[in-house]
């Protein structure tokens, strides 16, 4: 690979400089040498070749005679040989050398003839050095730089740019960037304009708290870091412009996890003139573009689509990771007559108790008995269990099941001589949590799951509202701004309120998308229309005062001509996690927060002078 030489290019000073002695702050070196090679790049064919390299010392070695320098950059490492026969000078500089100085050296590189390093991309030779600069020295470094290191991630992250020199994780951000550079070309070619929306701006409706800014011009005033673009992006519609895309910052104040960071990046969307299938279209022509640049073969498409009712009741997630089976099965019917008073009772007091077999697995009653486990956190009471033996149900509760009722279910769940079946009973919402996250647990602790598959499913017709139990009132689940899915007379008039009828069970056009188990991308088909706007502020309970103060400037727009349209955003950080494998979304982005939303390195948040307070007129209660 040849590398891009104009960044080393640095003009010979000029005689004014060399006068005054400004030429003196450029390393003599850097001025009589240009870069030739990176450290990745010299192969046998390179032998004879006279070079300039520049790196860190990754390590010295001392022997016959010689110094050995592991020279690295972030396209690999080199070996540099310092032999005083060579270059006496060079050599005894090369003696005090240590790790992570920077150097850069001339040599003349050699084919190592049978001893190749079958370890190094570079192994086949080796640079005979004849010149050595060092550039500046290092002190020790608080760990190696090195993959696979046991450091803690506290110490890392607080020296985050000695752990951005490890490979994996200049390889995470290489291939990032190279996400990013993919995804531009992509939906420039598409025709989308790449727009900027505010940083400080109001609150937004996605429903996580905010960051705020105090406003000092404007005291007792406070700006909301965006937690998306989503106002914006909608505003740019009724502008005029067609399609838009940003990727894009976005803030948000929430309980932190291995997949969620408090400054994370969006590709943010927006398409006038279209409906669910156009973004859909959009979106995978998008992910393959991405994947293919990531070096992986894109699944064919269109993705699989799955109504998010179903995906809950088969996967108890509205995320379902369908690289394997292990399906949640509704045996509530079947069960309301057995003898089990726990799965009586639950389906009589309207809560349901739902199954997965377990196909052909082996597990010790140790192993069975600590599933309740897995799913106490979601709030379920137990996980009953059957083992299916040739002779035979085998279990705590099968003395409770009559012949009819085991038969039933052997029947539901395909039951096989080998197979383990797992119950809970409980409210819906609890039973599905709690299996859908025993799956997950089964799935990767039977090794059921193929790590290098790549499963997309777009999970369609979210419910349009969801229920605040703590406020009792009724909350928008995406936001809203997200269209009603009204299919049907009865459906419009229980929305309009002609009709009474569940309000909970009507459909939004939203869509999220999934890729193996992980929520990737969310978006909706928004409203456009005025009236069905005010009825959904009006079920939402947002009075016109509230409506004004939150939305107005949106509202207003919407006055003057909004064309019908719809988007998406995808979180960056997981795709890249998913696709290469990064273990959290804190290897993928540079500088990121801790659990505690915390940074390390810079120790942010930091305390303020009470003098930068009273400037703002904010006074510190903490
Ligand atoms: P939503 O809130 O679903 O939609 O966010 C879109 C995608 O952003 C990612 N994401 C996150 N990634 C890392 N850390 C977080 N804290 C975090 N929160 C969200 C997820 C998610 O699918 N404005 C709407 C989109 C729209 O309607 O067009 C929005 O922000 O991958
Ligand atoms: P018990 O009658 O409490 O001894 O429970 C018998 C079996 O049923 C045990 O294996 C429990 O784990 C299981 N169990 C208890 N409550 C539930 C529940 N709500 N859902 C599923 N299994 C349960």
């Amino acid at each position: 690979m040849a590398i891009v030489r104009l960044d080393i290019d640095r003009p010979a000073p000029s005689s004014e400089q060399v006068l005054s002695g400004q030429e003196n702050d450029v390393p003599r070196f850097i001025h009589d040498h240009k870069r030739s090679h990176t450290c990745g790049e010299l192969r046998g064919t390179h032998a004879g070749e006279e070079v300039v390299l520049f790196g860190w010392v990754h390590n010295r070695r001392d022997h016959g005679g010689c110094v050995f320098v592991d020279l690295r950059d972030r396209r690999g490492l080199t070996q540099v040989v310092f032999d005083p026969s060579e270059a006496k000078e060079a050599f005894e500089t090369a003696g005090d050398l240590r790790s992570e100085w920077v150097i850069g050296i001339r040599g003349k590189v050699r084919s190592r003839g049978d001893q190749v390093n079958p370890r190094m991309a570079t192994g086949e030779i080796e640079v005979i050095a004849t010149e050595i600069e060092v550039f500046s020295k290092s002190d020790t470094p608080p760990f190696q730089i090195e993959d696979d290191i046991s450091t803690g991630e506290d110490i890392r992250l607080r020296h985050r740019y000695l752990d951005l020199r490890r490979p994996a994780l200049q390889d995470v951000l290489i291939r990032r960037s190279k996400m990013m550079a993919a995804t531009r070309e992509f939906l420039n070619g598409q025709g989308f304009l790449e727009l900027e929306t505010p940083v400080l701006t109001k609150s937004t409706p996605e429903g996580a708290r905010d960051y705020l800014v105090p406003s000092r011009v404007n005291p007792g005033r406070w700006f909301a870091l965006p937690q998306s673009p989503q106002l914006f992006k909608q505003l740019f519609m009724v502008s005029g412009f067609d399609r838009y895309f940003q990727i894009v910052k976005c803030f948000r104040d929430e309980d932190l996890r291995a997949d969620r960071q408090p400054e994370f990046t969006q590709i943010d969307m927006e398409l006038s003139f279209v409906c669910e299938e156009d973004i859909y279209a959009t979106i995978e022509g998008m992910m393959t573009a991405i994947l293919e640049r990531d070096g992986h073969e894109a699944p064919p498409t269109p993705y699989r689509r799955m109504p998010y009712d179903e995906a809950m009741r088969r996967y108890g997630s509205d995320k379902p990771d369908l690289r394997f089976g292990l399906e949640l099965n509704d045996v509530s019917e079947i069960v309301a007559a057995s003898g089990f008073k726990v799965f009586q009772e639950t389906v009589e007091k309207g809560g349901m108790v739902s199954a997965i077999n377990v196909k052909q697995q082996t597990m010790t009653r140790k192993e069975l008995d600590t599933l309740p486990d897995q799913v106490k956190d979601h709030g379920a009471k137990g996980v009953a269990w059957i083992k299916v033996n040739p002779d035979g149900w085998q279990g705590p509760i099968v003395k409770f099941l009559g012949e009819e009722v085991q038969q039933k279910l052997g029947e539901a769940l395909g039951a096989e001589a080998g197979d383990i079946l797992l119950f809970v009973a409980d409210e819906k919402r609890v039973v599905l949590d709690s299996l859908g996250a025993l799956r997950l647990f089964l799935g990767k602790k039977l090794g059921l799951i193929d790590e290098k598959a790549l499963s997309f499913v777009w999970v369609t017709d979210f419910p349009l509202f969801e229920r605040d139990e703590e406020e009792g009132r009724w909350v928008a689940l995406h936001h809203p701004f997200t269209s009603p899915k009204l299919e049907s007379d009865e459906q419009r008039k229980i929305f309009t309120g002609e009709l009474e009828g569940d309000i909970g069970a009507l459909k939004a056009r939203a869509y999220d998308l999934a890729l193996n188990g992980n929520e990737i991308g969310g978006g909706s088909i928004r409203i456009h229309d005025r009236e069905v706007q005010a009825r959904v502020f009006s079920l939402l309970g947002l009075s016109e005062e509230q409506q004004r103060v939150k939305f107005g400037f949106l509202l207003d727009a919407f006055r003057y001509g909004p064309p019908p349209h719809g988007g998406i955003a995808m979180g960056l950080d997981r795709i890249v996690m998913l696709l290469t494998g990064a273990s959290s979304i804190r290897d993928t982005i540079p500088f990121p927060k801790t659990q505690r939303a915390l940074c390390l390195m810079t120790e942010a948040p930091g305390e303020v002078d009470a003098k930068q307070l009273a400037e703002l007129k904010v006074k510190n209660t903490a």
